[in-house]
């Protein structure tokens, strides 16, 4: 039986899901939060899409036992191109994706040319093409696909340094088109190197996020179960060892009381 206790869930790969969360608790009353990163199978960017679908909806469903979420969200785009479907049939009225923001940017751009930086994953998903086509349709769309900048991003959760060469030479592509004037962060872990990026890109280049369209989403979603003020709690699961760390859970503390497990899922 469900108690009126409000609950949210993040998932993502790594630290990502952080920069969707950080909206989502700028708006949140009460509330107990868990957020997952699937430590064990990171990075998502060159994962099968059937081996994403099914770690994903084998976690939220496991999870869900345990704690009954009002709202799963999927705070990755890598995983959201390919899992929504799925999870929806398990969870229709209580999941929230990231989808690449497409439609801000191509509203936003003078040029008609647009970057899109994501994973691997992200940049080539038929999903990633319908947006395109629906609302880009007459855009040009430079795509980079980056492993190495969501490595970038875990790097300064973990140790506050950023590898600013590694960094720029993974933007050359955008650097080399200088028609290009806006930018779209496909990638949570990507606004979590907002600053960095912008200053490659210079202050020519708008960047767009999706971050505060789900927290939109999320708080439509659960407006008549909204409680009243109070604590927020947080709880960090990591599906390996190698996505715990300390840093992390300081950084979670700004929102709330943290806790931490290692948990497999059973996968
Ligand atoms: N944060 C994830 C995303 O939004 C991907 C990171 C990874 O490659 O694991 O796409």
């Amino acid at each position: 039986m469900k108690d009126n206790k409000l609950r949210l869930a993040f998932f993502d790969s790594g630290v990502g899901g952080i920069s969707i969360l950080e909206e989502v608790l700028a708006h949140a009353p009460s509330c107990e939060v868990v957020y997952v990163a699937d430590s064990a199978k990171y990075p998502y960017g060159s994962l099968a899409e059937s081996e994403i679908i099914s770690r994903v909806t084998t976690i939220a469903r496991e999870l869900y036992k345990s704690f009954p979420f009002d709202c799963f969200i999927v705070a990755c785009n890598t995983a959201s191109t390919a899992v929504l479907p799925s999870l929806r049939t398990y969870f229709p009225d209580s999941v929230v994706g990231v989808v690449p923001a497409i439609k801000p940017a191509a509203e936003m751009s003078k040029s008609g040319v647009i970057g899109l930086l994501a994973t691997p994953g992200t940049i080539v998903r038929p999903y990633t093409d319908e947006l395109i086509t629906r609302f880009a349709p007459n855009m040009t769309v430079i795509r980079i696909g980056s492993t190495r900048l969501v490595e970038i991003a875990e790097i300064k959760m973990r140790t506050g340094t950023v590898d600013k060469v590694a960094l720029a030479e993974e933007l050359k592509p955008f650097l080399s088109r200088p028609e290009l004037d806006v930018v779209v962060l496909a990638c949570t872990h990507f606004p979590l190197l907002r600053d960095e990026l912008q200053n490659v890109l210079g202050s020519g280049i708008s960047l767009v996020s999706s971050g505060q369209a789900v927290s939109k989403r999320v708080w439509s979603l659960l407006q008549n179960n909204l409680s009243s003020g109070g604590p927020i709690s947080i709880k960090y699961i990591s599906t390996s060892n190698q996505g715990a760390h300390e840093e992390i859970w300081s950084y979670l503390s700004k929102w709330g009381a943290v806790t931490h497990q290692v948990q497999g899922f059973g996968l």
